[in-house]
Order: structure tokens, then C-alpha cells, then sequence
């Protein structure tokens, strides 16, 4: 067997543990593994497949990002290429990659990705690629699996921050509002906010009122307490606003999310007339170690892929669900992101402890 590899869209920690148990796994069983680099650009445009075995990945369980590379900009359904002119053109390339696939005499492959990457997997199993997908992103919004792994890193990054951002708001009686990554699910900042004691979580799944943010300052205001941590998904909104981009970019990638932290912020500003900071997290929340739990799962994501294939059981997403790791049919998952669930414990758990949802 030739098991080829790939990962895409942003990086998240554990990629490379994921890589590793799938090349040991293949290994195990006399099979040979291939990581395709840049995403698929190492089949597409450039001449990037690269034989991986026990030496390539020995020592990257700890790492973070993907010794492979990776893309968001590389769907092959919408290949954007720059011509001599300087303008963009899009292509359906799909065709190219699976004649590249083919021609490179890989039996199967192990794509690992978010839910960009799972809407292009499905896309291409159903053109005929025998392939297993592992969910990978810290935002946490696959779904058909509790937990995709770098969410665990993600959020402990997150908290971190807000537990050192603390003393400064305090000493200087001063809000800070931090605006943390997750797109259009709210996992990141509901988790990093109720585990770094904020006061305030503004998510997706919630359009909220400025005004009940505000109350909540001032509440702790008359109670003696002169500063506030707000926390604000970069996919959250106003009920009477929109989601703020930082640019929007055509079919097959997805826009960039940011800046509502800084709108709440000034929104608080005016309105409390606090002194106010903002500190997007941004990238930070990508990079570093993956966590023990993250380590693990992907380690068992990559296990469990293998075992898949062996099985020669293809178009289907590994996923944890309940206390092992599943099978679940690509065609469910696709295009159903995973939101924060309003009912859930976790909400309710944060309503509880006296936060501010800004509803
Ligand atoms: O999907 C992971 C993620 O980190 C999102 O949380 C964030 O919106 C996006 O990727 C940022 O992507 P880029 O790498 O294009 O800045």
C-alpha cells in the first residue's frame, strides 16, 4: 500500500502528531506513506511528494504546525492562479490532482483538515479518491466528533492570556476586550472565557446588545469592581451589525474574520466612558506545543485512519465520539459546521457563574 498525506488550511497543533501515527501505523504494517507538501500544490504545481517514514517523522510529536506545509488558498475546485497580466483566474483543477493522484500510484489518502478541507475531501472521494479524513482545527466547529485536536492548545493559549491580562486591568481599572479566533463558532471564546474567569463572552451563536454588555461594567462598577475582561469571538455581532471582515475572498476560501473586538471596545468606551484596550490573540492561538490532550487525540486520529484503510473503508471522517474514535460517512458531516449548542451545560454553566453574554 502507498498512503499518501496531506494537510490543509490553517495549521493547528498536532498536525504532525497526526502525521506521525500514520506513518508509523503504515509502517507497522509493511506499508509505505508519501506527505504531498503545501497542501496539494506538491501534486499540483510543483514537484512536492516526499517519502515518510520512521526517520522523517521521529522527534514531531511535540511540534507544533505540519512539517508538510499547508494552504487555505489551494482548493482545487477553485484554483486561483495570477497570470502574466497580474490578474486572478479561477480553475476547477480537481481533474489535474486526481490524474497527479493516480499517476503517483498512491492507494489511498489520509487528508487532514478543517471544514474547508472536508467539503474538498468529500468533493474528491466522490471523483474517486479512496480517502480517510482527519478533523483538524482549533476552532473546533467540525461536525460528527466532539473535539477536533489544537482546540485544547487553542483555548489554553487563550486562557493564559486572559489570566496575565487580568492584574494589568485591574491596576489600571481598565476593561480589556480580547478577541479570539474560532470563524463562526464560538468554542473558543465560550471555553478560554469561562476558564479565565471573564466577564463578559460575546459569541457567534449569540448577536448581542451593547447595551447589556455595558450593564454588566457598570454593575461591577457599583460593586467595587473597577476593571472587566471582555471576551469577543471574531465572528460575534451586534444584533444590529454584521459580522466584521477583514477581507472577503472568493468561492472557495474563506473570508477573513477580525476587528469586532475594536468596535466593542470603542462601543464601551463611549458608552461607560472606561478606559478601554484590545488585544486580538490572533495567530498565537495557532502556534506552540499541542497539549497532552491534543497530542493524544491526534495520535489517535492518525491511528485510527490506518486502521480505516485497512479496512478499505474510505469516504468517511475519523472523529471522537464518546469515549473512542468512530467512523463517521463524509456526506454527513459536510457542510454542517458545528456551532455552540444554546441548550448546552457549558452555556448554561456560564450564565450560572454571573457572565455576561451580552444578551
Ligand atoms: O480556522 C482556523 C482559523 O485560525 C480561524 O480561527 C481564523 O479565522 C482563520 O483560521 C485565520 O486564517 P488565516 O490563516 O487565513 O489568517
Amino acid at each position: 500500500m502507498r498512503i499518501a498525506i496531506s494537510t490543509g488550511g490553517g495549521d493547528a497543533p498536532g498536525l504532525n502528531a497526526v502525521i506521525r501515527a500514520v506513518v508509523l501505523s503504515a509502517e507497522h504494517r509493511g506499508w509505505k506513506c508519501y506527505g504531498i507538501q503545501r497542501g496539494y500544490d506538491g501534486l499540483l504545481t510543483f514537484n512536492g511528494v516526499v517519502p515518510l517514514g520512521p526517520e522523517q517523522v521521529r522527534g514531531i510529536t511535540h511540534l507544533g504546525g505540519t512539517i508538510l506545509g499547508t494552504s487555505n488558498r489551494g482548493n482545487p475546485f477553485h484554483y486561483v492562479t495570477r497570470g502574466p497580466d497580474g490578474v486572478e483566474r479561477e480553475n476547477d483543477r480537481s481533474g489535474d490532482l486526481v490524474a497527479a493522484f493516480q499517476a503517483s500510484g498512491f492507494d489511498a489518502l489520509v487528508s487532514i483538515g478543517g471544514e474547508g478541507s472536508l467539503a474538498i475531501a468529500y468533493e474528491l472521494w466522490k471523483q474517486g479518491i479512496p480517502l480517510v479524513f482527519v478533523p483538524k482545527t482549533i476552532d473546533n466547529d467540525v461536525s460528527g466528533t466532539l473535539r477536533t485536536f489544537g482546540f485544547d492548545t487553542a483555548v489554553r493559549t487563550a486562557t493564559e492570556a486572559m489570566d496575565k491580562l487580568h492584574s494589568t486591568a485591574e491596576s489600571h481599572e481598565r476593561v480589556m476586550v480580547v478577541e479570539v479566533m474560532g470563524r463562526y463558532a464560538g468554542w473558543i471564546a465560550l471555553s478560554s472565557g469561562a476558564s479565565g474567569s471573564a466577564d463578559v463572552i460575546l459569541l457567534p451563536e449569540i448577536p448581542f446588545d451593547i447595551e447589556k454588555v455595558c450593564d454588566k461594567i457598570r454593575n461591577r462598577e457599583a460593586m467595587g469592581r473597577h476593571f472587566s475582561i471582555v471576551v469577543v469571538a471574531e465572528g460575534a455581532r451586534a444584533r444590529d451589525g454584521n459580522i466584521v471582515l477583514v477581507e472577503r475572498r472568493g468561492p472557495g476560501t474563506s473570508d477573513r474574520l477580525g476587528g469586532i473586538g475594536s468596535q466593542v471596545a470603542r462601543a464601551i468606551q463611549e458608552r461607560t466612558g472606561k478606559e478601554v484596550r484590545t488585544m486580538v490573540l490572533g495567530h498565537l492561538q495557532r502556534g506552540g506545543t499541542p497539549t497532552t490532550y491534543d497530542r493524544l487525540l491526534a495520535l489517535r486520529f492518525g491511528a485510527a485512519a490506518v486502521r480505516a484503510i485497512a479496512d478499505r473503508c474510505f469516504g468517511v471522517m475519523v472523529g471522537l465520539n464518546g469515549p473512542t474514535i468512530s467512523r463517521v460517512p463524509l456526506a454527513e458531516v459536510v457542510g454542517r459546521p458545528k456551532n455552540v449548542p444554546l441548550d448546552s451545560d457549558i452555556v448554561a454553566t456560564v450564565r450560572d457563574l454571573g457572565i455576561s453574554l451580552g444578551d
